[in-house]
């Protein structure tokens, strides 16, 4: 590959405003451009939909474009990757086959089982076999979860606590409660444990291990209430020990690319896994096959070494030649999100504070922003901006993250608090 690239970033959440800011420090990087971006990435922005496959093309064509680093799986889910390899485009992210992996929890779920990955019991259910479904249910305890197979935008898990509403609620997911996503539903088995979520960069062959990281789902505090796409992020995870990745890696990670590689599944990009600790052994809660959002905003923080280098690694199948070189501080992020969300919730509010929580000491990635035609900054989503910032440890990364949290302004505001304090509290 060339020495300084021109890159085309796919998406316009925190994720990519991190990886941005990443691969702007790189001077490898000639031109970054980002589609559609947000105001954080004004400078990048290109007005292009990351899933309009011939628009995309065309703009690599036109603009000379070395690399395509793609952020979220919808693209990758409808074969962006594959269309620019017959254009001879390298790519960050894997073909549709592979994309899979995301794409449908059963092809995951049966992957999982066939190359001994561990993970929670299951069965899959169609219209077809309502009543098998019903029969497993009632052999399991509760929690129930049910899961729609396709995707679903993040909304596609139902966990309940009665074996009555899981079953109307497995027969209203078949009915089309998702759409075409939950045609098809999967049954878990519940997992009780806690989370995180371990992003591996690979080329197919080899693979890399970027610091581990915790997101945190729900809208409340303690976690409690809906699900949203991520409140907060912490990073490094403490209970993802030495011990506990060696086994994740023997386990899980190698077994996987392995799979991969038995299947014929050219798998390249980031492989995200999200893992339950299930009394210190690691089980698969499920694949991604993109980095995650907000975990990218702690994890990009936490690399030190060229990131360009590594996308390269990815691309030309050199990763055994990179290094990965991890910052040893700690990085939290909190997410400030618009009032109402996950529900409805309003939209084109100014905001203001970005200067005080960067006189803090955070780092702003912006998710749900944009510009007006006066250079305002508006909220445009329902995470509006996630503010990262770097501690000796967790807990002074959480306070500085939480004050430039607080500096942030616009009507509804809302953020946790108590974005990695588990963390703490028991010291795991
Ligand atoms: P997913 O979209 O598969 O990540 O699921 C969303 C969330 O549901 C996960 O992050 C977990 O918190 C929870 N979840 C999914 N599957 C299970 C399971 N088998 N046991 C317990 N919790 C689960
Ligand atoms: N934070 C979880 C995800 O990106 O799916």
């Amino acid at each position: 590959m060339k020495q300084n690239l021109r890159i085309l970033l796919l998406g316009s959440g925190g994720r990519e405003a991190a990886m941005a800011w990443k691969l702007l420090q790189s001077p490898r990087t000639e031109r970054l451009f980002v589609a559609p971006g947000n105001a954080g990435t004004e400078d990048c922005n290109v007005d292009l939909d990351p899933c309009d496959a011939d628009a995309v093309e065309a703009f690599v064509e036109a603009n000379g474009i070395d690399l395509v680093v793609v952020g979220p799986e919808q693209p990758l889910v409808a074969g962006i990757a594959d269309r620019m390899a017959e254009k001879g485009v390298k790519t960050i992210g894997p073909c549709a086959k592979g994309a899979m992996l995301e794409g449908s929890k059963e092809f995951a779920k049966e992957f999982m089982f066939s190359h001994g990955i561990p993970t929670a019991r299951f069965m899959t259910v169609t219209g077809d076999t309502l009543d098998e479904g019903i029969n497993f249910l009632e052999s399991l305890q509760p929690p129930y979860v049910l899961k729609a197979d396709g995707l679903a935008a993040g909304k596609g898990v139902i966990i309940l606590d009665s074996l009555a509403d899981a079953k109307d609620t497995l027969s209203d997911m078949l009915g089309g409660m998702f759409g075409q996503a939950s045609a098809t539903v999967v049954i878990e088995e519940f997992l009780s444990g806690i989370e995180c979520s371990v992003f591996v960069a690979t080329d197919g062959d080899d693979y890399r291990i970027l610091p581990v990281a915790k997101d945190y789902k729900r809208i409340g505090e303690g976690d409690t209430g809906p699900n949203t796409g991520g409140m907060g992020a912490v990073s490094p995870v403490a209970f993802a020990d030495e011990a506990f990745m060696e086994k994740v890696e023997r386990q899980i990670v190698k077994p996987t690319l392995d799979g991969l590689r038995q299947e014929e599944i050219p798998y390249s990009g980031f492989l995200f896994i999200g893992l339950m600790n299930v009394a210190g052994d690691p089980m698969v809660i499920e694949y991604n096959v993109r980095l995650g959002d907000p975990e990218t905003e702690v994890v990009m923080p936490r690399i030190k070494s060229d990131f360009v280098d590594l996308l390269e690694g990815i691309a030309d199948k050199t990763l055994a030649l990179k290094k990965l070189e991890t910052d040893p501080r700690a990085c939290v992020t909190v997410m400030t999100v618009s009032g109402g969300y996950p529900g409805s919730y309003a939209k084109g509010m100014e905001i203001s504070g970005l200067e005080k929580a960067e006189a803090d000491g955070c780092i702003l990635f912006h998710a749900g922003t944009r510009l007006d035609q006066l250079g305002r900054t508006l909220t445009s989503g329902g995470r509006v901006i996630a503010c990262s910032a770097y501690g000796d440890d967790v807990a002074a990364a959480a306070s500085a993250a939480l004050r430039g949290a607080a500096d942030i302004e616009f009507d509804g505001k809302y953020f946790r608090r108590d974005i990695a304090a588990d963390l703490l509290s028991d010291n795991r």
